[in-house]
């Protein structure tokens, strides 16, 4: 999934339409409180909405999700994932965001662990597990999330149903293979994408790359 982050954000409609080949667009909403940067909000992701079928997938970096993440769920986004650090009733929210018909996503930042929220998974459609601090496009894909990775595949597999496991932050060519034998399942590029000459090509390429390798 590209993130478009890391796109013109004075032509997102054509920056989309480069993007032909994405299973979804991930969308960075920040707020400059729970991360340092600013980005867009609910009318942005509302043209956006009006102007693809692509799926979005939305990430809230921002305070207080219990109070904005449900209207990016009535604006149409069909997955809405929030950060657990900042949610106050994160049953409830997800609860809320599933009653809006969007998929429920929970987001950990590096220094946040998954065992404390194991009992939470079956309210979920999605866990993600950043691979840099949250806040900007471009930085170095942290290696020490991947036990994370490994320990929420685990206890996705001991829960059973339909839960995406995505990895955001620092995915490219060279390290998407390590996110997937990690147990990565939806993988988040921004300037890996967005910075390729071709970026539906390099979406392909990434694709090609994730795929697990065929033993004989
Ligand atoms: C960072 C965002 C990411 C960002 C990833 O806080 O959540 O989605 O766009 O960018 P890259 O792939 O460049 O690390
Ligand atoms: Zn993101």
């Amino acid at each position: 999934m590209p993130s478009i982050l890391s796109a013109d954000f004075a032509n997102l409609q054509r920056e989309i339409e480069r993007i032909p080949s994405a299973d979804a667009l991930h969308v960075d909403v920040m707020d400059n409180h729970f991360v340092p940067n600013l980005t867009l909000g609910l009318p942005v992701v509302e043209s956006i909405r009006a102007v693809t079928e692509h799926m979005l997938d939305l990430h809230l970096m921002i305070d207080d999700p219990d109070r904005w993440a449900p209207g990016y769920a009535e604006a149409g986004a069909e997955s809405v994932t929030f950060h657990v650090e900042a949610a106050a009733a994160p049953v409830r929210l997800a609860r809320e965001l599933r009653a809006r018909g969007a998929r429920a996503g929970m987001a950990l930042k590096p220094a946040t662990p998954i065992e404390p929220y194991a009992d939470l998974l079956g309210e979920l459609d999605m866990v993600l597990v950043m691979t840099v601090e949250p806040g900007f496009g471009g930085q170095k894909f942290l290696d020490l999330c991947l036990p994370k990775i490994r320990r929420t595949r685990e206890l996705i597999g001991a829960q059973g149903g339909d839960i995406w496991l995505q990895v955001d932050g620092g995915v490219s060519l060279e390290t998407v293979e390590r996110c997937v034998e990690a147990g990565a399942d939806a993988l988040v590029a921004g300037s890996a994408v967005f910075g390729a000459d071709d970026p539906d090509a390099m979406i392909s390429r990434l694709k090609e790359r994730a795929q697990p390798v065929a033993s004989d």
